[in-house]
């Protein structure tokens, strides 16, 4: 019988870990990201789900608007908008006037139309610049780091040691947003409701509240403000964290 030590345990995981995000990969190279594309646009051809999606996502997006004018000064503040998606929020923060945001996002699908949309609307490059990376390989500092609704990739353990790496970027805020784990979003999952249409292709994980705001805690972080944004088909739990410690 062969015997499974912790080293190959861990390796396993490692390889299982790098097939999952070489998998969410995919999809948000293809289908996923003519999906969300439609979504996050004012495309007509949405189903009603896709629809209502779009209508929770931007609430999301309007709270984190809201609240970075809130704290001010957004010419003298940089910006890391991590798992970018399509832009929905670096551009209308550009537009807001942010000194300098840097936006990236794992599919490149993802990226080229961020940078289309960006061009489309004359921002310059210098203020808003795109590249192709999964958040591990994301380094430097800002003053704000902000990462929406890419944790339903990620499990609770993986989300954590996410939140802990984002933080280490981050000189004074820190945005975070993630699906919580609720026992009726567990249930929707169950039904495979949680991602629109058809294609299911990518495995959707909730998170625990807690783990997230110990891990961000941590890193040196505490929540200042919190926001549940629902729509029947969408539930994002939004944190603001500002940095208390070093
Ligand atoms: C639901 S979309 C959200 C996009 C954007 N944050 C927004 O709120 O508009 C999730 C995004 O996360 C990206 N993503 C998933 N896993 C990622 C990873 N490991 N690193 C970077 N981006 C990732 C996907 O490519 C996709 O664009």
């Amino acid at each position: 019988m062969p015997s499974t030590t912790a080293a190959g345990h861990s390796s396993q995981k490692a390889v299982e870990k790098q097939a999952e995000k070489q998998e969410v990969k995919g999809y948000f190279e293809t289908t996923g990201f003519e999906r969300w594309n439609r979504i996050y646009s004012e495309s007509e051809d949405v189903n009603k789900v896709q629809r209502n999606i779009r209508l929770g996502h931007q609430k999301t997006v309007d709270n984190v608007l809201a609240w970075l004018q809130e704290q001010g000064d957004l010419a003298s503040r940089s910006f890391c908008d991590a798992g970018c998606g399509v832009g929905s929020l670096s551009l209308p923060l550009a537009r807001l006037g942010a000194g300098s945001i840097a936006a990236s996002d794992l599919s490149e699908a993802m990226v080229a139309e961020a940078s289309r949309r960006a061009g489309e609307a004359g921002i310059a490059p210098g203020q808003l610049s795109f590249q192709a990376s999964d958040l591990e390989s994301l380094s430097g500092r800002y003053d704000t780091v902000i990462c929406l609704d890419v944790f339903i990739h990620y499990p609770q353990a993986a989300a954590e040691e996410m939140v802990r790496h984002l933080a280490a970027m981050a000189e004074k805020h820190l945005i975070v947003s993630f699906a919580p784990y609720t026992p009726l979003l567990a249930l929707l999952k169950g039904i495979g409701q949680l991602f629109p249409g058809p294609s299911k292709t990518t495995r959707a994980y909730t998170l625990r509240e807690e783990g997230i705001v110990r891990a961000a805690a941590e890193a040196g972080f505490s929540p200042v403000r919190r926001n549940l944004n629902q729509a029947p088909f969408y539930f994002s739990r939004l944190i603001a964290f500002e940095r208390t410690a070093c």
